[in-house]
Formats: C-alpha cells, sequence, structure tokens
C-alpha cells in the first residue's frame, strides 16, 4: 500500500465447533489454485479487481463489516466489471455475512490481509510478534471469511520485506505464518482457501523473495505468490519493464499476481490490463489488483467518498471511467493462457548483501497456539484489542520440515499440488519503499 509520508519502523469471530468444518454460506464456486494459475471449475480464473481499503490504511476501517459502506461501492464494482476486491483491514469479532453475500450476488471475490496494525509480525523484532495470541486474531480471521466461498485468498504478510536488508530476516517468521495458516485451513476447512504473501515493490529482493516462499517441504511452501507494481507508468510493456519480470518469473511454479498495480506520474489508462490480459504475460501471471478504488491523500484512486465515515456519496473521478473501459477492452481470455498444469518448488534462496537469511529453518509454531488447530480460534479480538506483537518470548524454536505435514489433510488443493518438484531459476524498483501503515501492517 502506498502512503504518502514515510512512517519509518512504524513498529508497530465467529465461534468454530471442534472438530468440524465450516459450512457454506454463499452460492459461488471457489477459485483454486492449480499449476501456475487459478481456476473456478475448470475454467481459468484471472484476478481483475481494485484494492478496496476506503479512508486508506489510516483510517483502519472494516468497509466488509458495513452494509452502509459496501453496499453502494458494490454498484460501482459491478459497473466497473471487476472480480475480486483485496481488502487490508478487516475486524474478526464482527459479521461479515451482508457484505461477502452482496459480494457473492456480483460474482466477486476477496482477498484479505490476516494482519492488522495491532496483530501482525513486527519486521523489526519479528520473534516476539510471533506467538499464540497473534496466531488466535489470524485464525479468527480465516474462521471469520473462510465460512463465505467468495473468500479466494488470505494474505499471510504485506510488505514484511521491504528495502533494507535487516528487515529479510522477519521473512521466516512470514513464512511460517503462511505454513501455520495453510495447516489450520487444512484441518479446520472442508475445501482450500490460498495463502500466499504480498511482497513490496522492491526490485532488489523481489525474487529471493519469491524464490523464498516456494522453497523447502510442501507445507512450507505458499500457494501462491503476489508482489506490488507500480513501474508501468502509463508505458508499455517494454518500457515498463514488465517484459523482463515475466521472464525472470517463468517456471515458478506457482501462480502469480499482482497484489497493486498503479502509477499516477502520468495520466492513467490503465494499459496495465491489456498486458496482463495478452499472451505476453497470461502464461505466467493470472491479472491483478488496481490500486485503489477510493481517492485518498496519496492520490492513487478513482472515486471520492464524501465523509470520514466513508458512508457519504461516491463520485467517479475521470479514472473511473478509463478504468472500466481498459476493463472491457481487454477482457480474461480464454482458453488456458498458456498455463502450466504442474506445480513445482524452486531452490532456497542464498544469502548475499540484499538478503539476509541463512537458515532454511522456520520457527515452530508457538505451543500455545497448537490448540486452536483443535478446536478453532474462538472469538477473534478486533481492531481495536490488546495488541500481540510484544506477547512472544524473544527467541523461538525451529521446527523440523515438514512438521506441518500435509499428508491425509484431505485437501484438494494438496492433492492439486502433489508431486512437486525441485527446479527452476529466479531472481526484483524500486523506488524507496514507503511503509505503509495497513500495508506493512507488519510495521
Ligand atoms: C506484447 O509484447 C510486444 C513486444 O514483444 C509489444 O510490442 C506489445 O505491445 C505487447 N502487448 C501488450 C498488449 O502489451
Ligand atoms: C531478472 O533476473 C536477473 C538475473 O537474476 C536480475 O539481474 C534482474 O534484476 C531481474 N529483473 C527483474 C526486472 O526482476
Amino acid at each position: 500500500m502506498r502512503s504518502i509520508s514515510l512512517f519509518s519502523a512504524l513498529a508497530a469471530a465467529s465461534a468454530v465447533q471442534a472438530g468440524t468444518v465450516q459450512t457454506r454460506q454463499t452460492k459461488i464456486t471457489p477459485v483454486t489454485a492449480k499449476g501456475n494459475a487459478f481456476y473456478v471449475g475448470d475454467q481459468r480464473f484471472y484476478v481483475r479487481g481494485v484494492d478496496y481499503q476506503p479512508g486508506g490504511s489510516s483510517a483502519n476501517l472494516d468497509p466488509l463489516a458495513d452494509a452502509d459502506i459496501c453496499r453502494p461501492d458494490i454498484e460501482k464494482f459491478k459497473k466497473l466489471g471487476i472480480n475480486v476486491i483485496r481488502v487490508y483491514s478487516t475486524d474478526n469479532s464482527k459479521d461479515h455475512s451482508t457484505c461477502m453475500n452482496l459480494l457473492a450476488d456480483a460474482g466477486i471475490y476477496v482477498v484479505l490481509d490476516a494482519n492488522n496494525p495491532l496483530y501482525s509480525i513486527n519486521r523489526e523484532k519479528p520473534a516476539p510478534s510471533y506467538n499464540a495470541e497473534y496466531l488466535q486474531s489470524v485464525f479468527a480471521t480465516i474462521d471469520e471469511f473462510g465460512k463465505y466461498d467468495n473468500t479466494m485468498a488470505f494474505f499471510s504478510g504485506n510488505e514484511v520485506i521491504h528495502d533494507l536488508v535487516e528487515t529479510t530476516r522477519a521473512a521466516r517468521f512470514v513464512k511460517a505464518v503462511t505454513r501455520d495458516m495453510r495447516q489450520y485451513i487444512r484441518t479446520r476447512f472442508n475445501r482450500p482457501i490460498l495463502v500466499g504473501y504480498s511482497a513490496a515493490d522492491v526490485q532488489e529482493n523481489r525474487m529471493q523473495t519469491a524464490a523464498y516462499f516456494n522453497c523447502g517441504t510442501e507445507d512450507e511452501r505458499s500457494d501462491f505468490f503476489a508482489f506490488n507494481d507500480y513501474s508501468w507508468c502509463t508505458s508499455d510493456f517494454i518500457t515498463s519493464g514488465w517484459d523482463k519480470k515475466v521472464q525472470n518469473f517463468t517456471d515458478y511454479g506457482l501462480p502469480i499476481f499482482l497484489s497493486e498495480y498503479g502509477c499516477i506520474q502520468n495520466k492513467r489508462d490503465f494499459g496495465e490490463i491489456a498486458a496482463l490480459m495478452s499472451p505476453n504475460m497470461t502464461s505466467v501471471y493470472s491479472g491483478g489488483l488496481m490500486y485503489e478504488y477510493t481517492y485518498e491523500e496519496n492520490k492513487f484512486g478513482i472515486v471520492t467518498i464524501a465523509d470520514k465515515a466513508q458512508k457519504g456519496p461516491r463520485t467517479e473521478l475521470d479514472e473511473f471511467d478509463a478504468f472500466a473501459k481498459a476493463m472491457s477492452n481487454f477482457p480474461a481470455p480464454t482458453g488456458s493462457g498458456g498455463a502450466s498444469a504442474t506445480t513445482h518448488s524452486v531452490p532456497c534462496p542464498t544469502k548475499d548483501k540484499h538478503w539476509d537469511v541463512d537458515s532454511t529453518l522456520l520457527p515452530a509454531m508457538p505451543e500455545g497456539a497448537k490448540k486452536y488447530l483443535t478446536d478453532g480460534a474462538g472469538k477473534g479480538p478486533g481492531l481495536n484489542g490488546p495488541g500481540s506483537q510484544n506477547s512472544g518470548p524473544p527467541e523461538v524454536e525451529d521446527a523440523a520440515p515438514g512438521s506441518g505435514a500435509v499428508a491425509g489433510g484431505g485437501n484438494k488443493q494438496n492433492a492439486a499440488t502433489k508431486g512437486r518438484m525441485d527446479n527452476a531459476p529466479l531472481l526484483v524498483s524500486g523506488a524507496v519503499l514507503m511503509v505503509t501503515l495497513l500495508g506493512a501492517i507488519a510495521l
């Protein structure tokens, strides 16, 4: 998430019954991952969406908990023709049925950040922030949203790793969280819900980050990789350097999409969509999310909302129309788009001046969190709980790879990803990235 100012180092449920799986509450076919692409049924699925956080990161407001907020926006989403929204801030102590059902009725899936400013991995001091209270909040978010079939995916972290090499040391913790979330979903739900990391737009470590989240044992890997990309400034496929990224991510082995795209240096024409939907990219990328829907201080949005409570009239800016046109001119291609049918891992990145991680071992799930796997997470603390960033011990033990074993999980995702093999090379503009309140939530 883009903020206008540099917030340097801002350090900063519905009850689940034991042993049961969640019931489905909406009538929309869930999105699955197979090979390096997403599917709805047999049809390849492309993310054609927007990032949606009315009030911006600083408001830290859950737009899906209040129909007076989401309802008018869902009407706009229909007009835009989008199929996915990403929401950074959700409150796991609240009910989301009205907004989630309205979204499902509109054919719209959601991708959610499982963290929030108080419950997140702290990139400066990751070990104490990885603890049972934290995971309880993450799991409560999964419980609250996993029951809706239009919940496509969760982000296990957003921009935790940054342009400073020190921040790469937090990668082990975010990967452990990814593992724990996937294990929780396998254990508690009767359908796969995808989990992956949303990486910052940092050239120096993007490829290493991508490799890191797709290396090691099956239980430790992600279901997809997503990154933020602000390099297409009303230019073209070559000038933006997107051609090189496609080359570098070829044969990555997992689905990839842009969790944020957008550059406002020149008047936006959203040419990114033409490229994302073209054969130049579809064999490697599965679409992306335009940053962003509401116009905030950082000036990226396409709709203004009149009031602070985010319930007032919505006004479409010129870019709204430009975005809607690009969406209708460049529909999702039919057929496979050149996707590969098999998934595989890649070698773990080695330590260098941009990547300060020398162990492939991950921290073990905190003892106190294991009970959630059998009992469910219980009620979530919401966005205003006591917080968890300093609740854990200063050091964490490592886990044996494979200890969050996937065998017998009964999750179709596992069947689909069986037989992964290692191989493949890898590789990452970066403007100095803004730490964002919500974005990095990992702060
Ligand atoms: C696809 O790539 C070619 C260069 O190989 C470029 O000329 C063309 O504009 C690209 N298409 C899109 C839709 O970006
Ligand atoms: C692509 O990979 C090469 C080799 O690893 C690297 O030098 C380059 O920076 C990467 N380019 C992009 C755009 O990621």
